[in-house]
């Protein structure tokens, strides 16, 4: 059964792409980001939205925006390689917009690739990245194969574990295809991201059971409020028997690639809203011709489209084929932005002094 945990025409205001990109561009601005750092922030948070991917999208430009008033991200921020290779850079993210700081990285690790095949960057001293394919999916525009993660504060219990010690710790990559969609998975290492909890609780509806447990082990329906120890989400997996060891293998994998390797710490030793990153980029061409990998990548992903689908199910998709979906309708029909949150928004224009334009 679908999910009820999504927008529809009751719960949000549909608004132009192009129309956000500029609002929030002003707001970063207003708040003394500067002006390319704030075209970055912006076109990361639109994506996400354009994508589907709500919890991770424009919303979140009023909190990022108060952590850069406040002083809880450092403005104008400086990415900064501390050590570096041919093929790799450990990088500060200078406190600052985790989002540019992801981004630059992966600047860094696609010009790497291009001269040496492969660049790998793990980042330190960074805040939330929000969606974490959008740095993998840079690397799709020059050929390249890009792989992307993030490590946050805990928010998920261990396999057989009553207390949350990890992040969700998303991974994302992207590969690209000639004729059809790129393939782009990008996933929590969690039965699913927090913010779908938080969202659930915002639009009225139930979380389906297997997506967080009290620490007794009791599955939870009603969306919880807050961060607290009174719950924890699942590992991907949930149960022992459904391989929930794995979920949390890859979690920890994310937090070594993230958090250990760079130094800036794992889940367990972040605040909130901190995140350490990673991000690699491998240039397909230093391998074989790249139009005959995007012609194999078509073949496997008609392959996989036409696998018979199971009694009651439409068909079988490719990771990347629901925000593919999602991108293709809201560049026609504007982009939904949760009542509230369209509220928030305009309010937050409103307050740091510029137009509200959406
Ligand atoms: N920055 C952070 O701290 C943080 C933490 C966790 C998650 N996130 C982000 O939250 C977002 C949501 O994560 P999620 O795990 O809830 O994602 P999800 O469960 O909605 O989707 C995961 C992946 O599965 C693919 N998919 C969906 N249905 C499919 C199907 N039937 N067949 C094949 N593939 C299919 C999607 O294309 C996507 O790549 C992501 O963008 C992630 O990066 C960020």
């Amino acid at each position: 059964m679908a999910s009820k945990v999504k927008l529809n025409d009751f719960n949000s205001i549909r608004v132009p792409a192009e129309d956000l990109q500029k609002q929030l561009t002003a707001i970063f601005k207003a708040v003394g980001t500067p002006a390319d750092d704030s075209e970055i922030a912006a076109k990361v948070l639109v994506s996400a939205s354009v994508r589907g991917v709500d919890t991770h999208g424009v919303s979140n430009v009023v909190g990022y925006s108060i952590s850069a008033e406040d002083g809880t991200y450092t403005i104008p921020q400086k990415t900064e390689v501390i050590s570096e290779s041919e093929t790799t850079a450990l990088v500060s993210g200078g406190n600052g917009i985790g989002l540019v700081s992801a981004y630059r990285a992966m600047e860094i690790a696609i010009e790497k690739a291009k001269k040496h095949g492969l660049g790998m960057v793990s980042i330190k001293d960074g805040h939330h990245v929000g969606m974490v394919a959008y740095y993998a999916m840079m690397a799709l525009e020059h050929d390249m194969i890009g792989m992307s993660m993030t490590t946050a504060a805990p928010a998920v219990r261990p396999a057989l574990g009553a207390k949350k010690m990890m992040g969700t710790n998303p991974i994302g990559f992207a590969a690209p295809a000639g004729k059809e969609r790129d393939f782009v998975l990008d996933m929590a290492t969690s039965t699913v991201a927090s913010g779908k909890v938080g969202l659930a609780r915002r639009i009225g509806v139930p979380i389906p059971a297997g997506w967080a447990v009290t620490p007794e082990g009791e599955a939870i329906t009603d969306p919880p409020e807050g961060e607290n120890e009174m719950w924890a989400l699942n590992p991907l997996g949930n149960t022992r028997e459904q391989g929930s060891h794995k979920g949390y293998g890859l979690s920890v994998m994310v937090d070594i690639l993230c958090g250990v390797l760079s130094g800036g710490g794992f889940s367990s030793q972040l605040q909130r809203g901190e995140n350490m990153s990673w991000v690699m980029a491998i240039d397909i061409g230093k391998f074989r011709d790249i139009e005959d990998f995007k012609a194999m990548m078509d073949d496997m992903i008609q392959e996989l489209h036409a696998t018979p689908p199971l009694p009651g199910e439409d068909g079988v998709l490719v990771a990347g084929d629901p925000e593919a979906d999602a991108e293709e309708d809201r560049m026609t029909n504007g982009v939904p932005v949760e009542n509230g949150q369209y509220a928030a928004i305009k309010a937050r224009a409103a307050e740091v002094g510029v137009q509200v334009i959406i």
